[in-house]
């Protein structure tokens, strides 16, 4: 959809927030009802019943957390706490109904309420005598928690061991990061940096491989940079279409899987270094990012920003693959623009935005990034550096992640000195 006219019907907006009340509507509660009926076996209704169980699922990792870290649940402020980690976290708990906030205040919402007594019980997980909301919350926790361990020879591990589970288990499991959260300072996540690369790979060819083929079928490009290439999964698809490609990657070892994957292919150039710390002495048609934002700051993403604008030919464009948090309004206004906006999509992307949500305070909880990427901070600092937006499409049918064109603002100019 062209920026152009997605702002100016957001402009004119008004916030209906009809996805959220999907969770609880007479037709998908009676799914919902069926799927839960005919339980663990191989039939397409087990993905809805996993599917109902997510929001849950994080909602106990979030109670967890607000009891482990707030003496007082009516009233959790930032404090000395990290303000990225704290706002994300508040933002999520706002995102799956159990947060309410009044300016800088935040209070759990009295259903999620849990005697003083039994606090410790749910902080290490145990049942008790909870009210019947938190007591589903944890029993739907328990589920998915079982689904994703569940041994490969069970009947359970085996319907989650298909294609269709594969991306779920891993995001799932993922999030239980969340349960190691700390408010003051960021931690070192329990696996190692190519975790996501693999997981966006696994992402790629599962959601969004289709989405980008069908995107830039129109599109031709002599040159591309691909900065935080990962695997290789955009190189691959321009492999036969462009010139010259360059692949920039900071990881050893994925850099290593990279060359020798490209090997034959003297037009692809492959770089092992950091984005903000390589020069280029050419212009490219397009530059692709995707999901590499997060790992900057908000200088090193101006930096970065600066030195594109050199290199970026005249009529050349960005393509940035991300989510954002605070987009529910844009993809509500995508989705009607494409006729998406029927109540399985609104179930659809409201649980998909829970993970979002979830995913956001893992960006900003972990040492492997700087900070999760939002919308509006993200639109100013292009602008600020000469660019503007020019399309945005989903990059999958959940309408999760979006491709984001952009391009020198007003035309951009022939001069733009990158040989400075
Ligand atoms: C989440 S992965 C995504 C990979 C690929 N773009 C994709 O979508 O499949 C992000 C990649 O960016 C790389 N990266 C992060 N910051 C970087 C930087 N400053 N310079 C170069 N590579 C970077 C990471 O090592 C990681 O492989």
């Amino acid at each position: 959809m062209q920026y152009s006219l997605l702002k100016e019907q957001y402009e004119n907006h008004y916030t209906q927030n009809q996805n959220r009340s999907a969770e609880q509507s007479r037709r998908m509660t009676m799914l919902k009802g069926l799927a839960s009926t005919i339980g663990i076996r191989d039939t397409p209704l087990f993905q809805l019943l996993l599917f109902s169980k997510i929001k849950n699922y994080i909602r106990f990792i979030t109670l967890r957390q607000i009891y482990k870290n707030f003496e007082d649940v009516r009233n959790m402020t930032v404090g000395f706490m990290h303000p990225n980690i704290f706002h994300s976290f508040m933002n999520l708990g706002v995102q799956l109904e159990m947060v309410e906030q009044e300016s800088h205040l935040y209070r759990l919402r009295e259903s999620y309420m849990v005697e003083e007594d039994m606090v410790s019980r749910l902080v290490r997980m145990e049942s008790s005598n909870y009210s019947n909301t938190v007591a589903s919350i944890l029993e739907d926790y328990l589920f998915v928690t079982e689904a994703i361990e569940a041994k490969p020879s069970s009947k359970l591990g085996r319907i989650m061991n298909q294609q269709a589970y594969i991306y779920m288990k891993e995001v799932l499991t993922y999030l239980q990061e969340i349960n190691q959260l700390n408010f003051f300072e960021q931690i070192t996540p329990s696996f190692t940096e190519d975790f996501y690369t693999d997981l966006g790979e696994l992402a790629f060819n599962i959601y969004t491989k289709e989405n980008y083929q069908q995107y830039i079928s129109q599109k031709q490009f002599a040159s591309i940079l691909d900065i935080g290439c990962g695997n290789g999964n955009y190189i691959d698809i321009h492999i036969n279409h462009s010139a010259h490609i360059v692949g920039v990657e900071r990881q050893e070892k994925v850099y290593e899987k990279l060359q020798q994957k490209y090997r034959d292919y003297p037009h692809i150039q492959l770089f092992q270094e950091d984005i903000l710390d390589i020069e280029f002495n050419q212009e490219f048609d397009m530059i692709n990012m995707s999901y590499m934002l997060f790992y900057l700051t908000v200088e090193e993403k101006e930096a970065l920003f600066n030195k594109l604008k050199k290199i970026l030919g005249k009529n050349g464009i960005i393509v940035i693959c991300q989510y954002y948090p605070d987009f529910e309004v844009y993809q509500e206004l995508i989705a009607r623009y494409n006729g998406k906006w029927g109540l399985m999509n609104r179930y659809k992307f409201d649980i998909c935005n829970s993970i979002l949500a979830a995913e956001v305070v893992l960006n900003n909880m972990l040492v492997d990034f700087a900070q999760a990427e939002e919308w509006e901070p993200f639109l100013q600092l292009i602008e600020s550096c000469g660019f503007e937006v020019e399309e945005i499409v989903p990059a999958d049918e959940t309408y999760y992640s979006y491709f984001i064109t952009i391009k020198h603002k007003s035309g951009g100019s022939d001069d733009k000195g990158y040989r400075d």
